[in-house]
């Protein structure tokens, strides 16, 4: 079942044209990745998708099958769109744990009035997402670290407790933009497992990321983007071999190669 379709997204910085009539869509249970060289467009078009920018006039945005072109951040959340971001957007100050249910509260129906006034449904409902939280930590592999202020916790383990807090939102498609850049090969391949798992439980998974190896791996289709367009898309295996992709990361002379070596 397609769970996430974006259609014709463009947006324009001044003269730059960073995003430019690009469509994909994404199924429950799919890993889909998006690479292309550093100022492609990836992350506008994370951007795009996830309300922070407004899509062009002709730019569509469903969340199986609703459409919510015009809905901002916070609200595509309740219609399960979560992500994660290139340049980590974690409350230092706050213990990990606490930040996993920040994720938990944005899914939650509490009145504000409730919250105001301390109602005993709410302390119930506290103690209900702190477990909810803490089950999701564990299940991510975070459960020691959940009473640590964030601020002091290792970069590897902040990129995992970003997705814990994306996932506390019970998204049904989960945006991740670069989530092993700058972990180590370890932390990747816990990620790798991780992300697999995700899908594997119905989410649909899209992927921003550099590590091919990663990407190759857990991708079951990829989008290539340069200059903010559609270069090529398909299977992985597909996409390695398509000489205009060679030639995007490794200039002319890589798309040379790459046919001698196939000729
Ligand atoms: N808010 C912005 N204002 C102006 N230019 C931007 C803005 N965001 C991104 N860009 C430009 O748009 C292009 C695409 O950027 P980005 O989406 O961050 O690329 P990627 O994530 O693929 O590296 C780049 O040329 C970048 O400089
Ligand atoms: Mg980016």
């Amino acid at each position: 079942m397609t769970i996430l379709e974006a259609e014709n997204l463009g947006i324009s910085f001044g003269g730059l044209r960073a995003v430019d009539g690009v469509s994909f869509a994404v199924a429950a249970g799919e890993v889909f990745s998006i690479i292309g060289p550093n100022g492609a467009g990836k992350t506008t078009l994370f951007n795009l998708v996830t309300g922070i920018y407004r899509a062009g006039r002709n730019g569509r945005i469903r969340i199986a099958g609703e459409d919510v072109t015009s809905l901002g951040p916070h609200l595509l959340v309740r219609r399960g769109m979560a992500r994660t971001f290139q340049n980590l957007q974690i409350f230092f100050r706050m213990t990990a744990l606490e930040n996993v249910m920040v994720g938990c509260h944005l899914s939650e129906k509490t009145s504000f009035l409730a919250d105001l006034f301390g109602w005993p449904t709410v302390a119930r409902q506290n103690r209900a997402t702190r477990e909810r939280a803490l089950a999701l930590m564990e299940r991510l592999g975070l459960a020691q670290y959940a009473r640590a202020e964030a601020g002091s916790l290792p970069y590897g383990v902040l990129k995992r407790l970003e997705i814990a807090r994306a996932l506390a939102t019970e998204p049904k498609v989960l945006l991740l933009d670069e989530p092993a850049a700058g972990c180590n090969a370890v932390e990747t391949e816990v990620l790798d497992r991780l992300i697999a798992d995700i899908a594997k439980s119905g989410v649909a998974v899209v992927l921003i990321e550099h590590d091919m190896k990663l990407v190759m791996k857990i991708s079951d289709r990829v989008l290539v983007l340069t200059h903010g367009r559609r270069l090529a898309e398909g299977a992985p295996a597909v996409v390695r071999n398509d000489a205009g992709v060679i030639s995007a990361y490794l200039g002319d002379a890589g798309a040379t190669e790459a046919n001698r070596a196939h000729g």
